[in-house]
């Protein structure tokens, strides 16, 4: 092959592949399979590099990269790059719109269109030719990231026809979708590197990558949402866009005409309901004025255009900056890890903490006081921190260790081998724990102690008033009234409320002692199990084990729990003051374990219960209450009137079927 046809080739093939290109990457239109193509570009590498005079750095070979690294240069923008005026209200999109209407008539017309979570980029073409690609930065100069954004498919590196304008300018917002960020993070995961936060962190993080080459390989895509130059075709934006498809550029499939603002406000809640359906993310929308005429006479503020704003959908996610962590002590001595934020606006309220869990989590965030963070909040209320933008770090911040000793009492903490919590020891003498356990004791749940609150406890507790939950019982109210803020009234409530908690059923006093891993229900079942904390007390470990959901750690807490000689004479200055450590004679009566770890089906009508207070029963003997026959089920308990089909599959099942009378039977 000679120099001409070599030439002539390199041209043909250039010309063929940036047309698959646009078929594929813009149109989704693909004409030939992915192998033609490989087979067309590989042809052109070979070509290239056998005819070097044939270089041009907008050939489709540019797009894979390369591996040198690069230095970003600062480039001015030839139009600055202007921000948009947010807002999330209806009313202020009303205001927008009178305030359009004063200036340009009734007669205005709005284009709508998504606004994309990602990064803004503004390209530059120069005789059809892609130039320079740079990012936002300060809006007056960006880095230029040309060589990155030459790897990205959906963007034209040469022009289709020849009716562009010679020199202009197209803004859009580079991004990636949601299925390309899972993929991106699944190929992470198999290599054992750390995950990325979100599409848009990873989108802004890899456009500024020194090596082309791996940016190459990231999913990016791009939407082009803003036309600028001196010749551009016609004198309004949308049709201006609706040209720039023909040239090759990506152009929103979202863009919708609107005259008036009702039609917006259709278009946002269409869309506001309808964003997870994307396969992208987008974080509101954007309402522009469509004729450039009007937009000129609308002109600019200091920071955005008069012609557009933005509404954004109420945050789910949103970035902020950590300030400071505080370490806080819990009841029963953990530790948990809580960062301080700037405050920040997310999903309607306004976010200045986010739990950290512990310290395998702040481990695995490499955490950095000042680091910027991308803090969220699921279907719980309690936001997150969900990942860094290492991109912002600045090279001087120290990583956020944990504390090595209680922040109330200096006592240094633990952390046991199997436990991702670390724990101060000092649970009888450390005052937060102390405090904390009071406010337990007397919780509504547990003792349910009118008047005592917080901020109560904390007085008391100050003025050396009560030092554990047994100095409750000997509080007199000659005492409170001395105490700030104590009337005769209140007081009176107080011990009044102390007193009648002497009548509080066993398994909430057992829940109020505030045993680790001790909750509400296992509270129950222990009292019902064990009836008297004489016998919990003196309970084997293998014992507790026997009993249905008491695991490993629960038997392993009460066990230390009792081997406290503090906590032993807590139980025993409590019981003399006449507090129930036992069941009530009723409750015996009508507790027991004795269906502990059974499964019982009721099916048919009977003589003496109901169906809802044999259930009953069946709960307070420690059994469980199942709707239907399955391989676990214990009993049916059938009355009468039980279909031929549940005894068929009881015998099937080889389950015994039982009266009401047997049933009576095996609870008395
Ligand atoms: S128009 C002067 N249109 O939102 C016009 N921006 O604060 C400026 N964005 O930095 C931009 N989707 O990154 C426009 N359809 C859209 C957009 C959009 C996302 C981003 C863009 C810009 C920011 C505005």
């Amino acid at each position: 092959m000679n120099k001409k046809e070599a030439g002539e080739r390199i041209f043909r093939l250039r010309k063929e592949l940036n047309r698959h290109n646009y078929n594929y990457y813009v149109l989704s239109q693909p004409e030939i399979r992915d192998f033609e193509y490989d087979m067309m570009l590989n042809d052109l590498i070979e070509l290239e590099k056998r005819f070097p005079e044939f270089y041009d750095k907008n050939s489709p070979t540019q797009r894979i990269g390369d591996d040198r690294n690069q230095v970003f240069v600062k480039k001015e923008h030839k139009y600055p790059m202007l921000s948009l005026e947010n807002t999330y209200s209806q009313e202020e999109l009303n205001d927008f719109d009178t305030r359009v209407k004063k200036i340009i008539g009734n007669d205005r017309e709005y284009v709508c269109e998504l606004k994309y979570d990602g990064a803004a980029i503004s390209l530059l073409y120069d005789e059809g030719k892609l130039v320079q690609a740079v990012t936002r930065g300060d809006g007056l100069r960006g880095d230029d990231v040309t060589a990155n954004v030459k790897t990205i498919k959906s963007i034209p590196l040469v022009l289709r026809g020849d009716d562009y304008p010679s020199l202009f300018v197209i803004r859009g917002e580079i991004f990636m979708s949601r299925e390309g960020f899972r993929k991106l993070n699944a190929e992470m995961e198999k290599k054992g590197k750390t995950l990325f936060a979100n599409p848009r962190n990873t989108t802004a993080g890899t456009l500024k990558m020194l090596d082309s080459s791996v940016v190459a390989k990231r999913p990016l895509d791009c939407f082009l949402y803003h036309l600028l130059g001196d010749e551009l075709p016609y004198d309004s934006h949308y049709e201006n866009l609706e040209r720039a498809k023909d040239w090759g550029f990506s152009i929103s499939p979202h863009m919708t005409k609107c005259k008036g603002i009702n039609e917006v406000f259709d278009f946002i809640s269409k869309w506001e309901n309808a964003r997870q359906d994307l396969p992208f993310d987008i974080d509101g929308v954007v309402l522009k004025v469509n004729s450039y005429r009007n937009q000129r006479q609308l002109g600019f503020t200091a920071k955005s255009p008069r012609w557009a704003i933005s509404y954004k959908f109420k945050a789910e996610r949103t970035v902020t900056q950590l300030l400071s962590v505080d370490f806080q002590v819990g009841r029963t001595g953990a530790i948990t890890p809580v960062a301080n934020l700037k405050p920040v606006l997310l999903a309607g309220t306004t976010v200045k903490r986010a739990t950290l869990h512990n310290d395998d989590q702040i481990k695995l965030l490499d955490l950095h006081y000042g680091d910027t963070v991308f803090i969220e909040k699921g279907g719980d209320i309690i936001p997150k921190i969900t990942g860094i933008d290492k991109t912002e770090r600045p090279p001087e911040q120290i990583p956020v260790e944990f504390m090595t000793t209680c922040p109330a009492c200096g006592t240094a903490l633990i952390r046991k081998e199997e436990e991702v919590q670390h724990y101060c020891p000092n649970e009888t003498g450390c005052p937060q724990q102390i405090k904390l356990k009071i406010i337990h004791f007397v919780s509504r749940k547990a003792m349910d102690i009118d008047g005592l609150g917080e901020e109560t406890i904390e007085l008391l507790y100050e003025n050396g008033l009560i030092k554990s939950i047994d100095d409750l019982y000997k509080l007199k109210k000659e005492q409170l009234i001395l105490l700030e803020r104590f009337a005769e009234k209140s007081a009176d409530n107080i011990i009044h409320g102390i007193e009648e908690s002497k009548n509080v059923p066993f398994s909430r006093v057992l829940f109020g002692l505030g045993i680790r891993y001790v909750g509400e229900t296992v509270a129950k079942t222990l009292a019902n199990s064990f009836q008297s904390v004489d016998a919990l007390m003196n309970a084997g470990f293998d014992e507790l084990l026997g009993i249905n959901e008491i695991g490993y750690s629960i038997a392993q807490s009460i066990k230390d729990f009792f081997s406290k000689t503090e906590n032993r004479g807590i139980i025993n200055r409590l019981k003399k003051n006449g507090l129930k450590f036992e069941l009530s004679e009723d409750e015996k009566e009508l507790r027991s374990s004795k269906l502990e770890g059974l499964n019982i089906v009721i099916s048919g009508t009977f003589e003496n219960h109901s169906r809802d207070e044999l259930k009953d029963i069946i709960e307070k003997n420690g059994g469980k209450n199942s709707s239907s026959l399955s391989s676990k089920t214990n009993f049916l308990l059938a009355g009468k009137n039980m279909g031929p089909s549940k005894r068929e599959k009881a015998k099937k099942l080889n389950i015994a079927i039982i009266s009401e009378d047997d049933f009576m039977k095996m609870i008395q």
